[in-house]
């Protein structure tokens, strides 16, 4: 059985649970049977009417590149039911397990009549109430609040090898823009705003410009092409940009803006005698990944991108080039992908974060001898419009020979 499928039997038996769990709350608030009918008749009909119009039933659909009323009004509360009902039902079956092993537990080994405690009875009802809830809170703040909540960093990076004349040289990043519905043109063109208000010497972009809609790849340049820099705007290719099959034709829209795409292609950036070595790959990693293919070696000839007498850095999508990218002695590489996790319980303890299943590099900056990393949150969200605990992210570097 595949992750894949997994994951759908758990969301088809999460909403099946709700159903009846509708039902039985239906029963004990409605006390006229008819009355109990055409509630139920109405809820059945809007949930089963957003089902159809977010599977894609009434009509193919193309992504939008604005805030329509049908993304607003019908994919929004969709979204958000979807992930907060799934985040609950686990929590229930969590909570289900632990009082069945305790009742379990206390007949095996309870010597003597139960005592009955209905005022702890009610509380734990109560918690159990409370616990469940929260998933539906935290998923309309990280809806209307967490995704929008932009966060501008500013981490330093000391590079021994950096030539001084380079000393404070800026490097804005943006990564993750998937744009659509939720990430607007409009939105993007807000970011781009204040990147440019950063002033950075160099502006770099770490791919997922689209989702899977290739249609919407003008509209993701035209909103980028606002980008300014002294030294440029240099970009890679994301996973997305690569399902969507984008590859060629956003690096020419790109092209056409000033816009220069790395792919397996470096460009020296700086002036004459002082200049940084700008590398830049596709997406690629070891295991499979949706329907982009495997590579058997990460960074497969990167060396011949390389120039040993300049700072190297790289931009590469997938932040598990890094290991590799240490060992062949690139300086720092930027990445993005995990979106900081997403919605990542980063707040509770750094490890509660689902990216970090698929990576160890899930955001900020890591070391390791040969090499620095440094893993942008991204400005867009895949999947739910919702962010919890990884607000959104431009990274704006100060290089420094330290
Ligand atoms: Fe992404």
């Amino acid at each position: 059985m595949s992750v894949f499928s997994i994951v759908l039997f758990v969301l088809f038996a999460a909403q099946v649970y709700w159903v009846f769990a509708v039902r039985r709350l239906l029963r004990r608030r409605i006390r006229s049977g008819s009355s109990r009918v055409i509630v139920g008749s109405v809820l059945g009909a809007v949930y089963l009417g957003l089902m159809a119009y977010n599977f894609g039933l009434l009509g193919r659909r193309y992504t939008p590149v604005r805030l329509t009323p049908g993304a607003a009004l019908l994919s929004a509360p969709f979204l958000w039911w979807a992930a907060s009902s799934l985040v609950a039902f686990l929590i229930i079956m969590l909570l289900t397990t632990v009082k069945w092993t305790a009742i379990g537990a206390l007949k095996i080994f309870r010597k003597g009549p139960a005592i009955e405690s209905p005022g702890r009875r009610v509380f734990l009802a109560r918690t159990a109430g409370l616990v469940t809830g929260a998933p539906f809170v935290a998923g309309a703040y990280g809806l209307f609040y967490g995704r929008l909540n932009l966060e501008t960093t500013h981490p330093r990076i000391v590079l021994p090898r950096l030539p001084r004349s380079l000393d404070g040289f800026r490097i804005a990043q943006l990564s993750d823009i998937h744009i659509g519905p939720f990430m607007p043109e409009d939105e993007i063109r807000k970011y781009v705003e204040i990147a440019n208000a950063q002033r950075a010497d160099l502006v770099v972009l770490t791919g997922d410009f689209v989702t899977t809609d290739p249609t919407t790849q003008d509209a993701v340049v035209a909103a980028l092409s606002g980008l300014k820099a002294p030294f440029g705007v240099f970009g890679s290719l994301g996973n997305h940009d690569g399902w969507a099959r984008v590859e060629n034709s956003i690096t020419r829209l790109f092209a056409e803006v000033g816009i220069r795409i790395l792919r397996d292609q470096r460009v020296s950036i700086g002036p004459p005698g002082a200049t940084l070595n700008l590398m830049g790959v596709d997406f690629q990693s070891l295991k499979a990944f949706g329907p982009s293919r495997p590579v058997i070696r990460l960074l497969d000839n990167i060396e011949s991108l390389m120039r040993p007498d300049q700072v190297n850095i790289l931009l590469s999508h997938n932040p598990d080039t890094f290991d590799r990218a240490a060992e062949v002695g690139i300086d720092l590489s930027l990445a993005g992908h995990t979106h900081g996790g997403q919605a990542a319980l980063e707040f509770i303890s750094p490890e509660i974060a689902p990216s970090r299943l698929v990576t160890p590099y899930v955001s900020g900056l890591f070391r390791k001898p040969g090499g620095q990393l440094y893993v942008n949150r991204g400005i867009g969200t895949i999947g739910v419009p919702i962010r919890i605990g990884a607000p959104p992210e431009i990274s704006i570097f100060e290089l420094t020979s330290g």
